[in-house]
């Protein structure tokens, strides 16, 4: 059987123009296409964890607008449940602004519409999706204070929770989440806004990751784009390199990756065995365009890691 997910988060509808390069501020790019996709981080990850084989539900809101029904649409498509997304008639859809080079790299301006008002009555209407449920799945697009009581009522139900901290928080987080917290997914900027320690090399990455644990954090897997992912905890420290892909576009790979990592631990995987999946699951999605349309299926998955050698 399934494990069950609950991803509380995000929905975005992606506004995505190609170009060679990224624009510096004050410079205009010429761009190559433009393409809009369903994103959203909360939820990028739901899709990916339906696609990785859990009973994955999601708490969210969406506008009563077009795009409110396409969101829902890809949802639905995917498997994820969507009886606790609410449909905001005061606030628009999400909608997120993404640039993407010739290399693969994006840059993002989230305009967070309805995903603001994502509440804590939104998580007590949903009181029954914590029966059963094996983990929890959260990132920051939605107001912190619902981050927090998400948290709270998860670690109260007993189920595994996933913090993936993006965007890097502007505030310091409250000190009672890293008792409950039990991973921590940043990227290099994100556990710089965390720690203020900038990553720029393994010994670097090794000691943000430390300082993170420092504070009260059990686990923390760093991602490091094409240098893999850091795995520290308490007790050991491992480096996993990256899988080699041909990368076209890397939005939504750290999506990818938390989803595949919260799905292995969900099903009682060990954190190194979860990694490895996670940095596979987070290179599959680069080598396609678009977030959802990106997220790999747990037979790509699978598949691709027969194909590798394993670290
Ligand atoms: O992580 C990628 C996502 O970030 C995009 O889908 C965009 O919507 C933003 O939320």
């Amino acid at each position: 059987m399934s494990a069950k997910v609950v991803v509380v988060g995000s929905a975005n509808m992606d506004m995505v123009a190609f170009a060679p390069k990224l624009p510096a501020p004050g410079e205009t790019v010429l761009g190559t296409r433009f393409e809009m996709a369903c994103g959203g981080k909360g939820a990028n990850q739901a899709v990916a964890c339906a696609r990785l084989g859990a009973e994955t539900w999601f708490i969210g809101r969406v506008g009563t607008d077009a795009f409110g029904d396409i969101l829902l649409q890809s949802f639905q498509e995917a498997g994820v449940r969507t009886d606790f997304v609410q449909r905001d008639p005061e606030t628009p859809s999400g909608v997120a602004l993404i640039f993407v080079d010739e290399t693969g790299q994006n840059e993002i301006v989230v305009a967070p519409g309805a995903n603001g008002r994502v509440s804590r009555e939104d998580i007590d209407a949903a009181s029954k999706v914590w029966d059963n449920a094996k983990a929890l799945l959260v990132q920051f697009e939605i107001p912190l204070s619902t981050v927090g009581y998400a948290i709270g009522e998860a670690s109260r139900h007993s189920a595994i929770v996933v913090v993936n901290p993006a965007p890097a928080p502007r505030e310091p987080l409250p000190e009672e989440w890293f008792g409950l917290v039990d991973v921590w997914t940043p990227n290099e900027r994100e556990i710089e806004g965390l720690t203020g320690i900038a990553v720029t090399d393994l010994e670097s990455a090794e000691s943000a990751a430390k300082a993170l644990l420092d504070k009260g954090a059990k686990a923390v897997v760093l991602t490091l784009g094409a240098n893999g992912s850091l795995l520290a905890t308490h007790d050991f420290t491992r480096h996993f390199p990256a899988f080699q892909v041909q990368a076209v576009d890397a939005t939504a790979a750290g999506d990818a990756f938390a989803a595949a990592l919260t799905v292995k631990l969900a099903e009682g995987a060990p954190l190194e065995e979860a990694v490895i999946f996670a940095n596979a699951a987070g290179a599959l999605a680069c080598t396609k365009v678009g977030a959802q349309p990106s997220m790999p299926t747990r037979d790509e998955v699978e598949n691709f890691l027969r194909s590798q050698t394993l670290p």
